[in-house]
This record gives structure tokens, C-alpha cells and sequence, in this order.
């Protein structure tokens, strides 16, 4: 993992590599970053004329300043889907289309430091991605890249969750039929609602079918005008889960 720290000012935030000879920051500059070494974290200092503090880095920080490849899960989806999988330091969780990773480090944190996650990702350039995110956080050793095509065919893993977030996940139900334990949960994130009618198609014989959108309303923290942002995000997707059992 690399040696991270965040750099907080009053209108910015960064994470900075304790182990790169220079660090480079919009607004602040190149410094050496052994400037920064002596400096203790949570005790203010200045750097440049700027009042900074070091802190620990949180998953809201790894999350906020992720490197963006594909489109990510964004907090309020990654929150359920989370809980939803019952991702837990026993379970083993499939992760399939890990993209930049905002729900890959998530997923990591909560499975950290006994249980495992094992993420599929057909693409190079997202995987270099995915791998630089992972590799900032401190749960990298959680998680198993695998840079293939996910197929009907891919070898039976066996697991307690399975995620899916690509096109057309209702082509690997019979696989997860295969891997997943009894009463474990298959979930799939969708955005439209002709995909979601297409999996629920295929989720014949499963137990416990949940359809989700969650919607969020975004304020402004601002004493003197306390109302909802101008601005909110609109739809991001929907969330499709079902249980693994077989009553028969
Ligand atoms: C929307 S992105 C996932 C974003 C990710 N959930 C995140 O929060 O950062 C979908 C990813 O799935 C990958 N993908 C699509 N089909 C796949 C397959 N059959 N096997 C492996 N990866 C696949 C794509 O390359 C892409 O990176």
C-alpha cells in the first residue's frame, strides 16, 4: 500500500504519497514532501501560506478523490448495496465489472481483514485504474483482480454474494445458481428499466426479489440559507437482489 496521508486545507483536500521524493498540488505547488514528514497529524501547520492538517485518509476521502475511469457507484448506491450483500470480514463476495472501483474499495473495507472480495474486470486500461484506487486504500490485500471476460462459462466460485454491474447480467444467473451459497445473494445494479425487466424475467425459482432506487436529496449546510441544493444528481441506477434458495 502505498504510504498515503490526506492534506486537508480550508478549501481543499489531497492525498498525498509519503513515499514520492515530490508531491505537486493544484493551488499549493511542488514541494519536497519531507517537508511534511515532522508533521503530526490533526495539528495544524503551514505550507506555502496555507494553514494545512494531516490526517488519515477515510473511505470518503479515498472515495471523493478516486481516479475515474468507467462510471462509478456513488455513495448512496454503495451504501445499500454494502448492506445488502452482507459484506462482512467472513464472507467471500464476487464482484463482476469493477470499473474505477468506488464500490470495489468500499466492498474491500467492510470484507477487510479475514473475508475476500474477487473482482472481475475485462478491460486493461480500467483494470490500471481499479489497481491504482485499490492500491492507495489499506485493503488492497482483500481483494483479487482477475482481468478476464466474465462468461457463462467462467469456472464456479464459490461465494455468499455476487454483485453484477454489467450490461446484461441475467446471461450469468445459471452460474450463479452454481456458485452461490444456499440463501446467498445475488444483486445486480441496472439503469434502466428495461434491463431490470429482463432480469426479473430470468430470477424464476429465486427467493426474496427486491427492485431499489434510492434517491437522495443533496443540501447546502449553509446557516443563513438552509434549502436543498440547486443542483442534485438525477437517476444513477436501479438495484435488483435475490436469495439463493431452493425449497424443493
Ligand atoms: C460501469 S463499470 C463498473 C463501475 C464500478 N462498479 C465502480 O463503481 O467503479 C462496468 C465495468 O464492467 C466491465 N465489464 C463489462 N462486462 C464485463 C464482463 N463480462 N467481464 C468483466 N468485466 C466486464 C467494463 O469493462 C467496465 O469496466
Amino acid at each position: 500500500m502505498s504510504n498515503l496521508k490526506l492534506l486537508f486545507t480550508a478549501n481543499q483536500k489531497y492525498l498525498v504519497d509519503f513515499d514520492e521524493e515530490f508531491t505537486d498540488l493544484k493551488r499549493i505547488g511542488r514541494f519536497k514532501t519531507n517537508v511534511l514528514h515532522n508533521q503530526k497529524e490533526g495539528v495544524p501547520f503551514q505550507l506555502v501560506n496555507h494553514t494545512c492538517m494531516l490526517l488519515k485518509p477515510t473511505l470518503h476521502d479515498l472515495e471523493s478523490l478516486i481516479e475515474r475511469g468507467p462510471q462509478i457507484i456513488i455513495p448512496k448506491d454503495i451504501a445499500w448495496i454494502s448492506y445488502r450483500l452482507g459484506a462482512s470480514a467472513s464472507e467471500h463476495i464476487v464482484e463482476v465489472g469493477g470499473g474505477s472501483g468506488a464500490l470495489t474499495l468500499a466492498l474491500a473495507q467492510s470484507l477487510a481483514p479475514t473475508g475476500k472480495l474477487s473482482v472481475f474486470e475485462q478491460s486493461k486500461k480500467h483494470l490500471r485504474i481499479l489497481n491504482k484506487n485499490l492500491n492507495r486504500s489499506p485493503w488492497k490485500d482483500s481483494v483479487v483482480l482477475i482481468n478476464e471476460e466474465f462468461t457463462p462459462d467462467t469456472p464456479t466460485l464459490i461465494c455468499d454474494a455476487l454483485f453484477f454491474d454489467t450490461p446484461q447480467p441475467w446471461n450469468f444467473i445459471s452460474w450463479a445458481k452454481k456458485s452461490l451459497i444456499p440463501g446467498g445473494l445475488l444483486m445486480a445494479y441496472l439503469p434502466t428499466t428495461n434491463q431490470v425487466l429482463e432480469f426479473i424475467n430470468h430470477l424464476d425459482g429465486w427467493q426474496e426479489i427486491e427492485l431499489v432506487e434510492n434517491i437522495q436529496r443533496d443540501w447546502q449546510a449553509d446557516k443563513s440559507a438552509l434549502r436543498p441544493k440547486n443542483v442534485s444528481l438525477g437517476h444513477t441506477g436501479f438495484i435488483v437482489n435475490a436469495r439463493n434458495i431452493d425449497l424443493h
